[in-house]
C-alpha cells in the first residue's frame, strides 16, 4: 500500500509531538541527581533514559498499537510490521549526566524497510529538526539546506568516539588528528544525532564516526539528505542504518571528505 504525503505528514507532525514530549522530561531533569547505571566501561543509562523512552514508546503504541519499535534501551517490541520506530530516547547521554546540555531525543519511521521520516528534538535550544522523504526538510517552521562549501580547509567537521574507543581496532584517534590538521576544524559535540542535525542545517560541513548505533542515525539520515547532503559509508558505500561507520556531508565536500578520511 502506497502512503499519500498526508498521511506521511500526519505521522511527521506526530513524531515531532511525541520528541517534543520526551524532550520536556529530558530538559526538566538535567539538573537533578542521575542514578546513573553503566551499560559497559563508560557506557552510562540514567533513569531519565528510561523515562523518556517509556514515555514514546507509549505514546506510540496507544496511537499505532501494530506498529514495530526498535528502542535503544531496550523496550519495544519485536514483531513484524510494515511500520517500525527506531528511537534514541536520549542521545547525550554522557553529556546530559554531566549537565553539559547538548543532548537530544532522536524518532526515526521506516516503513517496509525505508526510513520515511525523522525528527530530532533538542530541548535546550527549542529546535525541532523534521523531514519526511521527498518533502524537504525543516528546523521548526523554516526549511533548511546545508552548505555549499567545497575546500576541507574552510570546512567545520564534527565526529565522535563510540564507548568501546579504549579497546576498538578503529577508534577514531588516528583520523581525528588527521582531520584536525586538513579541516578549518573538527568539533567532538557529543550527540551524533545533533551533529547531523547541524550538517542539515548549514552549521557544519561534514562528519563521519565508527560504531553508531541505528537509534543514532535513522531520523538524522533523512533530515540530512531532505537537505540536500548525503550520507554514505566512509568508503563511499551505501549507508544503512546498521552500517558500522558512516560519512555526511553537503554533497559538495562528500569525494573531498572521502579521499582525506580513506586516501581513495
Ligand atoms: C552516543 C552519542 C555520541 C556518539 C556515541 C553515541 P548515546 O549516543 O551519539 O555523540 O559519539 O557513539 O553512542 O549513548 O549518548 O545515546
Ligand atoms: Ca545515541
Ligand atoms: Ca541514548
Amino acid at each position: 500500500m502506497a502512503m499519500t504525503r498526508k498521511q506521511i505528514q500526519a505521522l511527521t507532525r506526530f513524531a515531532g509531538e511525541t520528541a517534543r514530549g520526551a524532550g520536556e522530561i529530558l530538559r526538566k531533569g538535567l539538573n537533578r541527581r542521575h542514578q546513573i547505571n553503566y551499560k559497559g566501561r563508560i557506557d552510562p543509562v540514567t533513569e531519565v533514559d528510561i523515562k523518556s523512552e517509556r514515555y514514546i514508546i507509549t505514546q506510540i503504541l496507544k496511537r499505532f498499537p501494530d506498529h514495530a519499535v526498535l528502542a535503544e534501551e531496550g523496550s519495544g517490541s519485536n514483531k513484524k510490521a510494515d511500520f517500525r520506530w527506531i528511537i534514541d530516547p536520549l542521545d547525550g547521554t554522557v553529556n546530559y549526566a554531566h549537565g553539559f546540555p547538548f543532548y537530544c531525543v532522536s524518532i526515526g519511521l521506516e516503513y517496509q524497510g525505508e526510513i520515511l521520516a525523522g525528527v530530532v528534538y533538542d530541548p535546550e535550544r527549542d529546535e525541532l529538526f523534521h523531514a519526511a522523504r521527498g518533502m524537504g526538510a525543516f528546523l521548526n517552521k523554516k526549511r533548511i539546506t546545508v552548505t555549499s562549501e567545497k575546500k576541507l580547509q574552510r570546512a567545520l567537521l564534527a565526529t565522535g568516539f563510540g564507548y568501546n574507543v579504549g579497546t576498538a581496532r578503529k577508534n577514531n584517534l588516528g583520523l581525528f588528528s588527521r582531520m584536525v590538521k586538513k579541516a578549518q576544524a573538527v568539533r567532538r559535540p557529543g550527540s551524533a544525532a545533533i551533529d547531523l542535525c547541524w550538517l542539515a542545517a548549514g552549521r557544519l560541513d561534514g562528519f563521519w564516526e565508527f560504531y553508531l548505533h541505528p537509534w543514532d542515525t535513522a531520523a538524522a539520515v533523512v533530515i540530512i539528505e531532505e537537505a540536500g547532503g548525503t550520507v554514505s559509508r566512509i568508503d563511499g558505500r551505501p549507508y544503512s542504518v546498521f552500517s558500522k561507520d558512516i560519512m555526511a556531508s553537503n554533497t559538495v565536500l562528500h569525494p573531498v571528505l572521502r579521499k582525506a578520511l580513506t586516501g581513495k
